[in-house]
């Protein structure tokens, strides 16, 4: 197929633009158009094709709009070179085709628009432009802290502008803070199952982390009160809500007693938020019943995208300063460009459009797993992104994860979650928005139910 044998079709439903923009990507697709080569003029194309030059306008915005090709003012339109380096990126999450249950990460959603969007609304005074190329104070911006405390203050999650400063996602903040409160050797506790994020962190700043027993809202009181009284931790790490991995929301009194007992041993909270972002309607964080007790920390990795790398926290006063000094020590501060296209989505309302796309999405394939595996022993919440399967009696886990991997689906095992030296769930992670598609989750959930209905063929050894 070449440019000269376009062709439109006045009786095909389809808008003649796209007719022509189709046609020109499955050229690109296929290797009839190279790359760098350059597409006719908007008026010769029009006048072959007996289109109005703006039809061809229309047509060749839609294919730019697609990655295929790039308008470069006063040259013309050229092929887009896909093996640029700088344009190569690894499709590091979830490969193709793959029933991956393994990423706790947005739904594949085409999000072009919005930072397109974004970045064009931030570029357009160069005044602004030029603020963004500068040092700042490492804290962040004082406009950028207050549109997001703003922003999350209408959520019911109440931080003080001036208590808060910027991080790398969440698990930066989390690293900040052990960086500059710990020592190799302390103890701190954390849920029973807990993020494997700082599990690493702790191996890797050599920190001893102790379970605390939970039960469906998260840690109990009474495990919290033994464990204070045997370790004498300074610090908790928490996700009361949303837990991370087995979907528990921590009801308000419970969080309350909880914030008693720290107080009365003298244990700050790390409360990690960035899944209770991701409720319609989740309780009020632990941030706002004791402003001095708490580390709030969250992010925008779930709730918008992961790529932004915009991360928060807010701490006691007491704390402040020496986390706004470990960021200073870490990177200096968090690129002021992040943080603008942040806030520009924030304010703009597609941070809140976006949201409820991915509710939406959820929804979706929230009703699609607990349909599928309403058998089994499944924990869940609306709009949260995974769920927490306990296995059968008849599998082990290992087994069972092996398994299911040989069949092309991959789901976390409990074992990730349990801190060194503690018990192990047997349960695995699915997270609902790791496949790419729907069907694919679907593919993925049945092939689970075969397999938990099925008996294990188990080794045995002498
Ligand atoms: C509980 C929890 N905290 C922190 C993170 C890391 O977030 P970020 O990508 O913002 O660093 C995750 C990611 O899955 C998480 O589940």
């Amino acid at each position: 197929m070449t440019i000269e044998t376009i062709t439109v079709f006045k009786q095909d439903p389809a808008p003649i633009y796209k007719q022509i923009a189709d046609q020109i990507a499955t050229m690109i697709e296929e290797g009839d158009l190279k790359a760098n080569s350059k597409l006719p003029t908007h008026r010769w194309l029009a006048d072959k094709l007996g289109v109005t030059v703006g039809t061809i306008t229309r047509a060749y915005a839609e294919v730019e709009r697609r990655g295929l090709v790039e308008a470069k003012v006063g040259a013309g339109t050229y092929v887009s070179d896909t093996n640029k380096p700088s344009w190569v990126f690894e499709q590091s999450t979830v490969a193709q085709g793959e029933m991956n249950f393994g990423y706790n990460i947005p739904p594949l959603l085409d999000r072009g628009d919005m930072l397109k969007q974004a970045m064009q609304r931030i570029s357009s005074s160069n005044s602004h432009l030029n603020q963004l190329m500068l040092y700042q104070p490492p804290a962040g911006l004082d406009a950028h802290r207050s549109i997001v405390a703003k922003w999350l203050n209408e959520k019911g999650i109440k931080l003080a502008a001036h208590r808060m400063l910027f991080s790398s996602g969440a698990q930066h903040a989390i690293q900040m803070v052990l960086d500059t409160f710990t020592r190799a050797g302390d103890t701190v506790l954390v849920e029973k199952y807990t993020y494997p994020g700082v599990i690493s962190l702790a191996r890797q700043n050599q920190l001893t982390l102790k379970g605390v027993d939970m039960d469906e809202f998260g840690i109990t009181p009474e495990s919290l009160e033994v464990c204070c009284q045997r370790y004498s931790p300074r610090f908790i790490y928490l996700t009361p809500t949303l837990q991370n991995p087995t979907t528990a929301i921590m009801p308000e009194e419970r969080r309350r007693d909880i914030l008693r007992i720290c107080e009365s041993y003298d244990v700050y909270v790390i409360e990690d938020e960035i899944n209770g972002l991701l409720l319609e309607k989740a309780p009020a964080p632990m941030v706002n019943f004791a402003p001095e007790r708490v580390i709030h920390i969250g992010a925008f990795s779930k709730c918008l995208a992961p790529g932004l790398r915009v991360g928060y926290m807010s701490a006691p006063e007491k704390l402040y300063q020496h986390l706004v000094m470990t960021l200073q020590n870490h990177s200096w501060m968090i690129s002021p460009l992040l943080t603008a296209l942040t806030c520009e989505m924030l304010t703009s309302g597609d941070a809140e459009r976006n949201l409820t796309i991915i509710h939406n999405e959820i929804k979706k394939r929230i009703a699609i797993a607990a349909d599928t595996l309403s058998e089994f022993d499944l924990s869940y919440q609306q709009g949260g992104f995974h769920v927490w399967l306990t296995l059968p009696e008849h599998w082990r886990l290992s087994e069972f994860v092996s398994r299911a991997a040989e069949q092309g689906v991959i789901v976390k095992s409990g074992e990730l979650f349990a801190p060194p030296g503690g018990s192990v769930a047997p349960a695995v992670r699915l997270s609902l928005s790791s496949p790419q598609t729907i069907e694919q989750l679907q593919l993925g959930v049945d092939t689970l139910k075969t397999l938990l209905q099925s008996n294990p063929v188990s080794e045995f050894t002498l």
